[in-house]
């Protein structure tokens, strides 16, 4: 394993991100409900609720920085929260109290957003799969920009190469992807394995 992220960090830091969290990505969609082809709306719920918990505070701590990439990700929580309201839903207090690094690279935090803008790379595959089957929900959320995740994602991986050149970079945006990963994999088993 170690061995094809030295690989394939020397080629591309996408093709190392992909490598260095492939596992931690299996085990999230595996154990996610909404992942399942008869995913109800409250499974849906559930995971709105639980991707607000994970995504308010990591922004929140990214926008503290000064220096380095910024992404906005306001339009991702006020859909996710559209969402919530036209399920009968109110928003949750988050209460993540994670302590996010106060000192992190650029590289570490392109790692954090690679797993934010990637996150919805599946939720516009998610969207096809339930579109019809959760209408009249309008699954904005899963849906996204109405020009697709494709522009962004190019964005991003234009920022991503241009700040992740280096093997120490690499082995940065590898720990912060993996970081943010293993957050919202706590975030789902519930408090007693960290999540709020
Ligand atoms: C059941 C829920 C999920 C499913 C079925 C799913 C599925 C997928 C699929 C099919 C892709 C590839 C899309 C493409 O190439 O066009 C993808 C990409 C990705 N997803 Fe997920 N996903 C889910 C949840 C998540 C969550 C919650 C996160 C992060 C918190 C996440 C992080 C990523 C990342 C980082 C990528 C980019 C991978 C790459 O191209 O390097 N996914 N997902």
């Amino acid at each position: 394993m170690n061995r094809s992220i030295d690989v394939a960090s020397e080629a591309d830091p996408l093709t190392a991100l992909r490598a260095a969290t492939a596992s931690r990505h299996a085990a999230l969609d595996a154990g996610l409900p909404i992942g399942a082809p008869d995913a109800s709306l409250h499974d849906y719920v559930a995971h709105l609720v639980l991707l607000r918990t994970w995504l308010v505070p990591l922004h929140a701590w990214l926008a503290g920085f000064a220096d380095g990439p910024q992404f906005d990700h306001a339009g991702r929580v006020a859909r996710i929260d559209a969402d919530l309201a036209d399920a009968g839903y109110v928003s949750p207090a988050t209460s993540d109290s994670a302590a996010w690094p106060a000192e992190a690279s650029p590289a570490y935090r392109l790692g954090v957003y690679y797993v934010i803008e990637g996150s919805q790379l599946g939720g516009a595959v998610l969207y096809e799969r339930l579109r019809d089957r959760l209408a009249p929900h309008r699954l904005r959320y899963l849906k996204g920009d109405d020009a697709g995740p494709g522009p962004r994602w190019r964005g991003f991986m234009q920022a991503l190469r241009a700040g992740v050149r280096t093997p120490a970079e690499i082995a940065d945006a590898a720990a912060g992807a993996c970081a943010a990963f293993d957050r919202i994999l706590a975030l789902r088993a519930g408090p007693r394995n960290g999540g709020a």
